[in-house]
């Protein structure tokens, strides 16, 4: 199994990523050989600031490696420091239909209302694609709303392959069965999300321990008084128990009987404590991280050089099969 993936460098993460994303990242590296990669190219697809984009994108390496993943097991790196990306993201590219590209969600629902779509939002999902195919990735853990992006992936790599011949394994996502839909504190009918206006949905990862505390305090819940676990009759109170499980370790039902009766205010109560219990180290490590710069270059530089020693032969193949010239 390799496992290849990635995070956006567009504002903060938040407890979405870690529990869809980042936590699948951590178990998998002691059982796969991993590859995770900070997506700037895909930051740009929408307006940007290029001093934001340069500190988010150093900021979510740091807390890959906060977070557990550890650079002597995975390789750990910045997209656009391996061009092998670009290069095959064009390739595919060359194999994608308009219409395909035009029905991904994710591309409507942020074209939606602009006077000028860029072509990097429109071509996002190829670039995704070629982010997993240059490694031959066969497993790639995220959340639920990428699903439709790894059903393209699947779908290019199965076009090259009956027109160029065998050479991308079908990659499966692998998606949680908890964790995998985060919703907002603020409307559980929403996902949690980095780029949602109001901050009081998303718990941050840096978001320090009173922050934390006021948002879960704040967060909407459903009517009556029990805490029970019923996304359809209680989205909101079965939102919190399963961060509160996740963040925790206890078994949904365990908490379920220990607050099913006790009213919302001592539940919420702990889930906060909860929640900073499990951000502290989290966030002592990011730290760390940031106060020694060259350290997390030096990773960054490190996971690069290997990440391409992984993706050229790949491109040398895919270059050969698509009948393009071999260079000097
Ligand atoms: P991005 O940066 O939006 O999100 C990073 C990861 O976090 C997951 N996620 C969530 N999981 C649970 N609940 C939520 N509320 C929640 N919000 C976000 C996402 O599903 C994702 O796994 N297109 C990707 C980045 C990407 C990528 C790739 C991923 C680029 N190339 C190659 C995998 C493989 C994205 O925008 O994720």
């Amino acid at each position: 199994m390799r496992v290849l993936s990635g995070i956006q460098p567009t504002g903060r993460l938040h407890l979405g990523n870690h529990l869809g994303a980042i936590r699948q990242f951590v178990d998998l590296q002691s059982r796969a050989e991993c590859l995770f990669c900070v997506v700037d190219l895909h930051a740009m697809t929408l307006d940007w600031d290029p001093e934001a984009l340069r500190a988010d994108t150093l900021q979510i390496a740091a807390l890959y490696l906060a977070c557990g993943i550890d650079p002597e097991r995975s390789i750990v790196f910045v997209q656009s420091h391996v061009p092998q990306h670009c290069e095959l993201s064009w390739l595919l590219g060359c194999l994608a239909g308009f219409g395909e590209l035009s029905r991904m969600t994710q591309f409507k629902d942020k074209s939606r209302g602009r006077e000028s779509v860029p072509f990097g939002l429109f071509a996002y999902p190829v670039l995704m694609a070629a982010d997993i195919l240059a490694y031959r990735a066969t497993a790639v853990p995220v959340g639920d709303d990428q699903r439709q992006h790894l059903e393209l992936t699947r779908d290019l790599a199965l076009r090259f392959n009956a027109r160029f011949g065998e050479t991308f394994p079908v990659p499966e996502a692998f998606i949680g069965k908890v964790g995998a839909r985060v919703m907002s504190l603020q409307n559980p009918s929403d996902k949690m999300s980095k780029s949602a206006v109001d901050p009081a949905g998303r718990i941050e990862l840096l978001d320090p321990p009173d922050v934390v505390r006021a948002k879960v305090r704040r967060a909407v819940t459903d009517s009556g008084r029990e805490v029970r676990h019923n996304p359809e009759t209680k989205p909101a109170v079965s939102n919190l128990l399963e961060i509160f499980s996740l963040v925790s370790g206890e078994e949904m039902s365990t908490l379920e009987a220990r607050y099913g009766d006790s009213g919302y205010g001592r539940f919420k109560a702990d889930l906060g404590e909860a929640l900073v219990a499990f951000l502290a180290p989290i966030q002592q490590r990011c730290g760390e991280l940031r106060a020694a710069p060259d350290h997390l270059a030096a990773v960054l530089r490190q996971g690069a050089e290997r990440a391409t020693a992984l993706a050229e032969p790949t491109l040398r193949d895919v270059r050969a099969r698509m009948g393009l010239v071999a260079g000097g």
